[in-house]
């Protein structure tokens, strides 16, 4: 009886011990599938990325493929898509393309607008897809955009037209604008215009031209500067352009006229081209807006949007109808003795390119 009992024991035990070791066998199993699960996981999100629609206006100026090419690698350096279309500054392709976007199922929308008014019907049709949209550079007017990230533009006109009332403080000045259908061309010129208020007020300044350049063509541009001169018979001081391809074309008009180099000209951009005229002399200064950083900077916050994360951001700027969240960066001045500083030093443009291999 005794043995029976050790015996059964002796079962017991070994029936216990490994019911033990299957339970420890299971739980790491259960562990291990745990693991399997969040790989699992990671993987259907890898295959499920957040993906990034992004709607520019053209391509024309420099700028833009900077824009394009870097707010591309910021996405993708995320962990996100990006599928990027250009309407080449057609209201109606825009709008078409940004559909597109949306009926692919991208989970944001990042514009840059060619016609401020005009693009509000695609965050309409965005937001009635349940996406977001965020301004990039340009404000969309009148429309319930969630994020506006660009540079201070205001500042832009102010440092142009600082820089050059330092060196004119007096005279017949000519101011060539931007599309009237863009909200930045508009903000370049309020800032222009509370610099030079005040002198023409004294009587020291006069515009004797002011002109929006339709659709930012720089044979737009040409023309208008022309216009100037004949009405004025060359009897100008200043210029200031809103953008360095519109003062590149108004330097060409100058320069027919026998005036390039001889008075100042304001741009903004930082285009190579501007940069070599600035140290060739033609053209004064031009605005350096650290194009890097701007898309980075709308890459991040999109992306992170797109997640369903709450975007904080100090400032708001009234787009007509709302109030909307923004991030302005600073515009930085550049002429002749800051270029090494500032653009070259950023690597935005070769030391090579600017001075075109010049020993200066
Ligand atoms: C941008 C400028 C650009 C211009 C023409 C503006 O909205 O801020 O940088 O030169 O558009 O494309």
């Amino acid at each position: 009886m005794k043995k029976v009992e050790l015996r059964l024991r002796r079962m017991m035990t070994v029936l216990v011990t490994l019911a033990l070791f299957f339970v420890a066998l299971g739980c790491e199993t259960k562990g291990s599938s745990n693991e399997t699960i969040e790989e699992l996981k990671e993987d259907v999100s890898i295959e499920k990325k957040i993906k990034i629609g992004f709607s520019m206006d053209t391509l024309e100026e420099e700028r833009w493929l900077r824009d394009r090419d870097l707010f591309e690698s910021a996405v993708k350096n995320l962990g996100a898509e990006v599928e990027i279309l250009a309407a080449n500054g057609d209201d109606a392709l825009q709008i078409l393309q940004a559909e597109t976007l949306i009926s692919q199922g991208v989970d944001l929308l990042v514009i840059v607008p060619h016609n401020a008014e005009a693009t509000a019907t695609i965050v309409k049709k965005a937001h009635g897809a349940g996406i977001k949209v965020v301004s990039y550079d340009r404000l969309i007017k009148n429309a319930d955009i969630d994020l506006y990230v660009s540079f201070d533009n205001e500042r832009v006109g102010e440092l142009q037209a600082e820089a050059i009332t330092e060196l004119v403080p007096k005279g017949k000045y000519v101011y060539i604008g931007g599309a009237d259908t863009d909200n930045n061309a508009h903000l370049f010129k309020k800032g222009v215009f509370q610099v030079l208020q005040p002198l023409i007020d004294k009587g020291d300044i006069t515009v004797i031209y002011d002109q929006w350049t339709k659709n930012w063509l720089p044979s737009n541009a040409y023309a208008n500067m022309q216009e100037a001169l004949l009405a004025n018979d060359g009897e100008i001081d200043a210029v200031i352009a809103a953008n360095d391809a519109t003062a590149g074309m108004a330097i060409v008009a100058l320069k027919e006229a026998g005036l390039a180099g001889k008075i100042p000209v304001a741009g903004q951009d930082a285009e190579l081209a501007a940069a070599q005229r600035i140290v060739e002399g033609t053209q004064t200064m031009t605005v350096y807006k650290p194009i890097p950083t701007l898309a980075e900077e709308a890459a991040r916050l999109a992306v992170a949007m797109a997640k369903g994360e709450y975007i904080d951001t100090s400032r708001k700027v009234n787009n007509g109808k709302v109030e909307v969240p923004s991030v302005l960066l600073p515009p930085i001045a550049v002429n002749r003795s800051n270029m090494d500083e500032t653009v070259i030093a950023d690597g935005f443009h070769l030391m090579e390119d600017v001075y075109r291999g010049d020993t200066r």
